[in-house]
């Protein structure tokens, strides 16, 4: 079976790799790439699985935080055909064990209902009652 390796930075074909990633999703289609570089550029950390050979991106998320109270994971994505072989949880991993994510008090994520049960297993928990996520659109993407 094809190797994969985590990377904290991507190169250019993986970009665009990214970004075809993105079209693939509901919630991200229509991304442009010259916005995906703004925002590689202005992410807190960046995790790419990549094929050992090859290079391509097969697997990502990210992160924006303070590094100190509170941090955010986005974007987890696998790409089709890798789905259930366990890069999903090597992601996971690699953001629960980050060094430099340790201290930070809280990781949040917004996921679909039917996705808590995935990141039930690093932990994360539906907060009950009191608080509300509320958010402001301001354009797609
Ligand atoms: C969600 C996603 C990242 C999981 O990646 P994956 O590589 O298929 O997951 P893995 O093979 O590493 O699975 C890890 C574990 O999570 C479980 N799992 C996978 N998807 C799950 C789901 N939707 N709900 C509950 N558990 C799930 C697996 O059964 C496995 O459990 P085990 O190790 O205890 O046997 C992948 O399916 C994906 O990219 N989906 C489309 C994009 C998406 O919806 N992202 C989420 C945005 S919030």
């Amino acid at each position: 079976m094809e190797t994969v390796e985590l990377v904290e930075q991507l190169s250019d074909p993986q970009i665009e790799d990214l970004w075809r990633l993105y079209q693939g999703q509901w919630w991200s289609q229509g991304r442009s790439l010259e916005a995906v570089r703004v925002m590689l550029a202005h992410s807190s950390l960046v995790f790419g699985l990549v094929e050992e050979s090859g290079g391509r991106l097969v697997g990502f998320c990210r992160v924006l935080t303070d590094f100190a109270f509170r941090a955010t994971l986005y974007d987890v994505m696998v790409a089709d055909g890798w789905q259930g072989r366990g890069l999903g949880r090597r992601l996971l991993d690699a953001v629960t064990q980050h060094p430099r994510l340790k201290q930070v008090s809280l990781i949040g994520l917004f996921c679909a209902p039917e996705m808590t049960g995935f990141y039930e297993k690093w932990g994360f928990e539906t907060p009950s009652g009191d608080h509300k996520w509320m958010r402001r659109a301001q354009g797609p993407g």
